[in-house]
């Protein structure tokens, strides 16, 4: 394992090759991190594309990258994709990330406004659903999350104003800017009235999970009459998104939310569980309810397309999968608990394209069970563990899954997740996926906390700043799992200055 003293050594390395993001007060959040023991190279030391190729052959991946990204409409990241009824300009898209920052009452803040006008200035013609937006109060993923009510409609709806406003004066226009909003119900993951109490309602019981809810009997469950009480919850939430003017909602089903939850309900009995048509019951009353009510609304949904056992930490604090689990209820997987079998969400898409869904965001697991499946990264979040395998290996798996389900299922706008531990070779990965029909679209999530305008400086063919590329510190995450409200405070100037960057710096060394 590499001593704390190491860590900085290295790092001063780099800062003597010129990363600056690692200068002056930055180092005092990062001295106290423990490096993986496994040690894996880290991206920004791959200096040349031949290097970067190297190290995935050395892992024995398969993955497609263009070593000169190409700029301006020639560009393939430039290229529009034509649906149905909408256009979409470009092939970046932002992925939903929410900032634990919203009012008690579910509006955004003015952190809430400046991450989505951020969004807007971004340049990419997607925007996945903004955050995670609550269709109730009890299916919260925390006290400060945004609630699509009566009376926060209108503020959801200036949220929107201000990114397409943002996007405007920066691009000239929206016209080929597609914005939706993300409907979630965070089911085993609601904690709605405290940061620091859980208070799970579940799909089934669950014995790789239950234990880390204190969890023992089946009073959290919820019965065929609240889903379908909460079925009507989403397409009131779907309604008002329309009014709100956005032009599709996601119907959450990932990550261990609700939604996914039900997905891989094999356990559960009655009307939403056990068949694959039970499991998908939500989805397709939530679908049919909307085609109803709000006939112009499109729809989309994002969906973990595999799924592994929860992790642990082990004695070493690289992650183990945790030895109760249950590897048939994870959606996606192939029993094994740490494999997939694409043939259940396979269905799934047939499902989507018989229901005239259009739109599918593609991401994988959990961030708070399995994250390095999820969101891989180099340095794991506070609650989580060293990752098991060099974070490239997860990168390659969801993009490799999606370029599966895109193959089997050609008429599905398909946008990928995951890119951004690619870090400085995300644009050359990004244009060879989308050149080669292995998805539609690819989506930044970390990446656009730390550089908001990485898609216009990439189809511009303006050189990366490198100071701004996200290193995968999972700051985000660790500040938000301790109370904190997200936001890069490692690499982006505002959340450098504030003074939560302290508060979180303490506890990390505490810990
Ligand atoms: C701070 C933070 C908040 C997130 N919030 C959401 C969310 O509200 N909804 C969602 O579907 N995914 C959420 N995610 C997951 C991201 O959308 C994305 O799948 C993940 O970060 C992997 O993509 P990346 O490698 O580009 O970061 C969040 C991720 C982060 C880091
Ligand atoms: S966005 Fe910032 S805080 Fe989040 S993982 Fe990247 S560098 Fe760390």
């Amino acid at each position: 394992m590499f001593s704390v003293f190491e860590t900085a050594q290295t790092r001063d390395r780099d800062n003597a090759g010129g990363i600056e993001y690692l200068g002056g007060l930055a180092v005092d959040l990062f001295v106290f991190r423990e490096e993986s023991p496994m040690a894996y190279p880290r991206i920004a030391s791959l200096k040349t594309h031949d290097q970067f190729i190297s190290r995935l052959a050395e892992l024995g991946l398969k993955l497609p990258s263009d070593e000169n990204v190409q700029q301006g409409e020639e560009s393939p990241l430039a290229q529009p994709i034509q649906l149905k009824h909408d256009v979409i300009g470009n092939r970046f898209c932002i992925l939903p990330m929410e900032g634990w920052d919203g009012t008690t009452d579910g509006k955004p803040s003015e952190l809430t406004r400046r991450r989505w006008k951020n969004f807007g200035i971004s340049g990419a013609k997607l925007i996945w659903g903004g955050e995670a937006v609550a269709v109730r109060h009890d299916g919260r993923a925390n006290p400060n999350q945004l609630i699509m009510t009566e009376s926060n409609l209108a503020s959801i709806e200036s949220l929107r104003h201000d990114l397409v406003a943002a996007h405007e004066e920066r691009f000239g226009n929206s016209d080929d800017l597609l914005v939706g909003l993300q409907l979630t119900h965070s089911g085993r993951f609601a904690r709605p009235n405290e940061k620091a109490r859980a208070e799970p309602l579940i799909a089934q019981r669950n014995p790789g999970l239950d234990p880390r809810f204190g969890i023992t009997d089946d009073s959290k469950l919820l019965s065929d009459d609240d889903l379908k009480r909460l079925i009507e919850d989403f397409i009131a939430a779907a309604v008002r998104s329309q009014r709100a003017g956005y032009r599709f909602v996601d119907v959450k089903h990932c990550h261990g939310y609700l939604g996914h939850e039900l997905l891989g309900g094999h356990d559960r009995a009655g009307e939403f569980g056990g068949s694959f048509e039970n499991r998908t019951r939500f989805l397709r009353d939530i679908v049919a309810g909307i085609r109803s009510e709000a006939p112009q609304l499109e729809i989309g949904v994002r969906v973990s397309i595999f799924d592994f056992v929860p992790y642990k930490p082990g004695n070493d604090r690289v992650g183990i999968p945790e030895p109760n689990a249950n590897p048939k209820l994870m959606f996606g997987g192939d029993g094994s608990g740490a494999g997939m079998d694409l043939n259940d969400p396979s269905r799934l898409m047939s499902l989507f394209e018989s229901l005239g869904i259009e739109l599918v965001c593609s991401t994988a697991g959990s961030p708070y069970y399995n994250p390095h499946i999820q969101r891989p990264a180099y340095f794991p979040p506070s609650d989580g563990y060293q990752p098991p395998e060099d974070p490239l290996v997860g990168v390659v798996r969801q993009i490799q899954a999606t370029a599966k389900i895109k193959q089997m299922h050609p008429n599905l706008t398909i946008v990928g997740s995951g890119y951004t531990y690619l870090q400085d070779w995300l644009p050359n990965v990004g244009q060879a996926v989308v050149r080669t029909g292995m998805a539609d679209s690819i989506g930044l999530g970390r990446m656009v906390l730390s550089y908001p305008d990485l898609p216009a400086d990439v189809i511009d063919g303006n050189v990366m700043t490198r100071k701004k590329v996200c290193r995968t510190f999972s700051d985000c995450t660790t500040a938000p799992r301790n109370g904190i409200v997200s936001g890069c405070y490692p690499l982006d100037p505002f959340y450098k200055a504030m003074p939560e960057r302290k508060q979180l710096a303490a506890l990390k060394s505490d810990g």
